[in-house]
């Protein structure tokens, strides 16, 4: 299936590039060849971007152009260069890419159309209700949720009975309690109340459009891809309109959202669920693997863990909760921005797991200011990307960055990270940058010390013997968070407390 269809595009993108060879001109990046470029490239960057684009550096310098899927990507490899990158507001536009991708990719009509006039600006200020004073209602919901989630399925009818250890697959278990939890916090519940029917189905289906969505980003007919198609039909008509309107306790933010897609003539009932299900797989499908990143990196070092759980108590103490598995727990929005070691051993995790471009496509031709007197020219069309991969695996900034450190965050005794002896503004970017800044991120960081924290507080966690190290899959590199490439096992057991 996937040979022919590599086969297809590749003949597709050969004609591409017969059809618009583009020529270095004058002050221009350096234009890296390839042969099948629209597939070779891809494919290539696909297996092992970070390796793939510290080649071309090697060779090119810091500034270079790659065709890959049919476009032309100029990176920035510098990380000292971003801050002029990610201040370029006009000329530099991101939301002219994620406009012609996102709408083809979820299946809705485009969002800057005359037929919708101010959607797009009513959409982007709508992510408000993601933030601020926001943030609190839905922390208070997620926590009951995840209570909720573990009460029912993980801690057993008489808690302190415990059964001992049960074993799980640490995905699995991330991702059921996770996407369950931020549904029911954002979408609220069913009429009747209690939980949804059909959540593992709704995921299963989530991912395994998910698994499709390098290749629709790249730019493949949905057409060609049954599965994806199929799974994008079923979750449409899950999230269609009038389902969504008859649960109760949905957040304001998706609230406004159907207020915004409802009163839209253009668009029909199918177009409104497409909507809804682009926000739902945006609000899951990197949340689960850094979630689960970040418990991995935890539990596979155990002095880490005990430092953070550590942490976690002593704060409650100090607002006054004595703890204890047979009651349950209530972690205010307040306390989480308190735990410094656990928020600095997420950022590591993501440090460690995200590879997300940033992409800015250019508004018109002209001369791109990068650092003290270097520039180069740029072409209307032409997409910058910064891979902020290279800059968190870049030794120079990050010693030893392969390995976790909990706290490299916290022991920030250095006053900052460096490059070449300058500080740097931006060095840890998994949720991008400037303009299009990740707006669910304090959501999502608050969603995972939730749940990190129940884990911690009820549960000794421990890998099973002989699971080896876990490691990232690249097939979505450029897209978000790395998946892990194989299985962990881990066992959990109640805590005596
Ligand atoms: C660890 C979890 C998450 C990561 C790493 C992440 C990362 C990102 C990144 C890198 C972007 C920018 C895309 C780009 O530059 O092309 C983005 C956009 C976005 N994210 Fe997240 N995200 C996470 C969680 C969430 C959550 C929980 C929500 C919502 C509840 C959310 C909602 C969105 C939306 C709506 C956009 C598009 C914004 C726009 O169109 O301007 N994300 N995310
Ligand atoms: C409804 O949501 C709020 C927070 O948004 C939460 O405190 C409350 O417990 C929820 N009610 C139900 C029945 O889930
Ligand atoms: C974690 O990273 C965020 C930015 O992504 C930063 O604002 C925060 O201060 C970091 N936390 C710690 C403990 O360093």
């Amino acid at each position: 299936m996937s040979g022919l269809l590599l086969l297809l595009v590749g003949v597709l993108s050969l004609l591409v590039c017969v059809l618009r060879r583009r020529i270095r001109r004058d002050n221009e990046p350096p234009l890296v060849a390839g042969w099948i470029p629209f597939v070779g490239k891809a494919v290539e960057f696909g297996r092992d971007a970070q390796g793939f684009l510290l080649q071309q550096k090697k060779k090119f310098g810091d500034v270079f152009t790659v065709l890959i899927a049919g476009k032309y990507m100029t990176f920035i490899m510098d990380p000292l260069m971003y801050p002029n990158i990610i201040k370029h507001g006009r000329q530099l536009d991101f939301h002219s890419f994620s406009d012609s991708v996102a709408p083809v990719v979820f299946g809705y009509p485009p969002v800057r159309s005359w037929k919708t006039p101010s959607l797009h600006e009513d959409i982007q200020r709508a992510f408000k209700l993601l933030q601020g004073d926001h943030l609190c209602a839905l922390t208070e919901g997620m926590m009951g949720n995840l209570m909720m989630l573990l009460r029912q399925d993980h801690l057993g009818r008489r808690p302190g009975a415990g059964p001992g250890w049960k074993s799980g697959d640490m995905y699995e278990f991330c991702s059921r309690v996770m996407f369950e939890a931020t549904f029911l916090t954002l979408y609220g519940i069913p009429q009747e109340g209690g939980r949804h029917d059909g959540m593992d189905e709704l995921r299963k289906d989530l991912f395994q459009f998910d698994g499709w969505f390098p290749w629709l980003v790249a730019g493949v007919p949905i057409g060609l891809l049954r599965q994806a198609k199929t799974s994008r039909n079923k979750l449409m008509r899950s999230l269609l309109p009038m389902r969504i309107s008859s649960w109760s306790n949905r957040s304001q933010f998706i609230r406004r959202r159907q207020e915004l897609v409802e009163k839209v003539d253009a668009l029909k009932d199918v177009d409104r669920a497409a909507h809804h299900f682009a926000m739902l797989w945006a609000s899951v499908a990197n949340t689960i693997p850094a979630c689960f990143w970040s418990m991995y990196n935890l539990v596979s070092h155990p002095d880490a863990l005990q430092v953070v759980r550590q942490q976690i108590l002593d704060e409650l103490k100090l607002s006054g909760v004595q703890f204890s598995t047979d009651t349950d727990v209530t972690l205010s929005r307040d306390l989480l921005d308190k735990l410094l070691y656990l928020e600095s051993s997420i950022n590591e995790s993501l440090r460690l797991s995200s590879a997300s471009m940033n992409i800015r496509v250019a508004q018109e031709d002209f001369s791109l200011h990068l650092k003290n007197e270097r520039s180069a020219n740029v072409r209307k069309g032409d997409i910058i990307v910064l891979y902020p991969q290279s800059l968190h695996m870049d030794p120079e900034v990050y010693e030893d960055p392969q390995t976790f450190q909990f706290d490299r965050y916290v022991q920030d005794s250095k006053g900052g990270f460096f490059k070449g002896g300058q500080r740097l503004k931006y060095y840890l970017m998994p949720f991008g940058s400037g303009s299009s800044m990740c707006p669910g991120r304090h959501f999502a960081v608050n969603e995972i010390k939730q749940f990190l924290c129940l884990m911690l507080l009820y549960f000794n966690l421990e890998l099973e013997p002989g699971q080896t190290r876990a490691t990232v899959d690249s097939s979505r590199a450029g897209l978000g968070i790395l998946f892990p490439s194989a299985k962990v096992h881990f066992r959990y057991r109640l805590r005596c407390v």
